[in-house]
């Protein structure tokens, strides 16, 4: 395992002063771009994408042409060697070698962190499975400072599919480092938020509630975070059929709300936001998603300068074998089962997935 680059697989795996160091320098590449224009000449960007995206994928690319840099990559691996059965780390291995850092996302949960473990230069997690998609929470960052103008004494609802949204994932796990924000979690009882989620909100004494009804929590609310029903992440059609269209964002709910409520959604959006909330002044999903290119282009800058700061590997080779059959240790068979022992219970060092031992 190379331990020469810092990489970024997790948010929480940078201390929250070094993730609002990026955060600011993003603002500040969003108000003097031209400062920033040729800061990554002769670097290459590789985008492996697994899954499809259209928003990470380009503003990956984006931030890295306007940094000066290039870009190398797929997104659509059955063009690559994936096809031929290519494992991943071998693809990491061989791209890592002509890049100078990369931005993967991968259907398998942990993926990201098997692949920084091989890869010969940062790895960026664009999206790994249902589990994380940090540079989105870097993004929504970016997006609240701008727009609220603070990251703490918020009232933030997440609504829609809390159970395999990866970006209301990592949003807790950043949104739980500043002070006296407050989440109200809005979901059906089988889309409830993952219990290791609500562990760290507990062991981050950050209050939350777990509602059903959207209409009766939007006028406390100061953020709206929608999300799309993760319909690709279900087992069966009837099992998406039955929860798509619980949670639609329409005039008559906004009209509930308080005027300085924010809308956001790291989009797609699919139907759960009606179009004629768009000109709401409160939706500012568009904006949000523009501000992605500058919070992206601050993390490539920051990896491509900085030494580790952390250790990626945190547990031990205990011979567990996870037992979340989406986790990428679970598909490709070579990697070493690590995991981290709290007491009885062992978390799956890629996937986060708890067992009791
Ligand atoms: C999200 C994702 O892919 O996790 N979109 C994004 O990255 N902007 C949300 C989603 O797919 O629903």
């Amino acid at each position: 395992m190379n331990g020469k680059y810092e990489h970024m697989v997790d948010l929480s795996d940078f201390t929250p002063e070094r993730w609002n160091k990026v955060v600011d320098l993003a603002i500040d590449i969003y108000h003097h771009p031209d400062i920033y224009a040729g800061a990554c000449k002769n670097k290459i960007l590789a985008t492996l994408f697994y899954e499809p995206s259209t928003r990470t994928q380009m503003s990956f690319q984006t931030a890295m042409l306007r940094l000066g840099g290039s870009i190398i990559g797929f997104d659509n691996p059955q063009n690559s060697s994936v096809n031929k059965g290519e494992n991943l780390t071998d693809t990491i291995r061989i791209v890592s070698g002509y890049a100078d850092i990369l931005a993967m996302r991968h259907p398998l949960e942990g993926a990201a962190k098997a692949a920084a473990m091989y890869a010969d230069c940062p790895v960026i997690n664009a999206g790994d499975g249902g589990h994380l998609h940090p540079t989105q929470t870097l993004t929504d960052l970016v997006t609240m400072k701008c727009e609220i103008g603070r990251l703490d004494n918020l009232v933030i609802g997440l609504c829609g599919d809390l159970l395999n949204g990866r970006t209301v994932h990592s949003l807790v796990k950043a949104m739980v480092a500043y002070p006296n924000n407050r989440f109200v979690l809005i979901s059906t009882p089988e889309l409830a938020m993952p219990s290791y989620i609500k562990d760290i909100l507990d062991a981050n004494n950050c209050p939350y509630t777990e509602v059903y009804s959207l209409e009766e929590a939007i006028p406390e609310l100061d953020v709206l975070y929608m999300t799309r029903i993760q319909q690709e992440r279900f087992a069966s059609e009837e099992e998406y059929l039955s929860q798509k269209d619980v949670y639609v964002l329409d005039k008559a709910k906004i009209f509930k709300a308080k005027p300085t409520l924010k809308v956001m959604h790291p989009l797609p959006r699919i139907d759960e936001i009606e179009m004629d909330v768009d000109n709401d002044e409160r939706a500012i999903y568009f904006k949000q998603a523009k501000y992605g290119v500058f919070a992206r282009m601050a993390l490539i800058l920051t990896l491509l300068h900085s030494e580790p700061t952390y250790t990626l590997v945190k547990g031990q080779d205990t011979g567990y074998k996870c037992t979340n059959p989406r986790c990428i240790s679970n598909q490709e068979h070579y990697l070493t089962h690590y995991n981290v022992v709290e007491g009885d219970i062992q978390v799956c060092e890629y996937c986060d997935h708890h067992q009791l031992i």
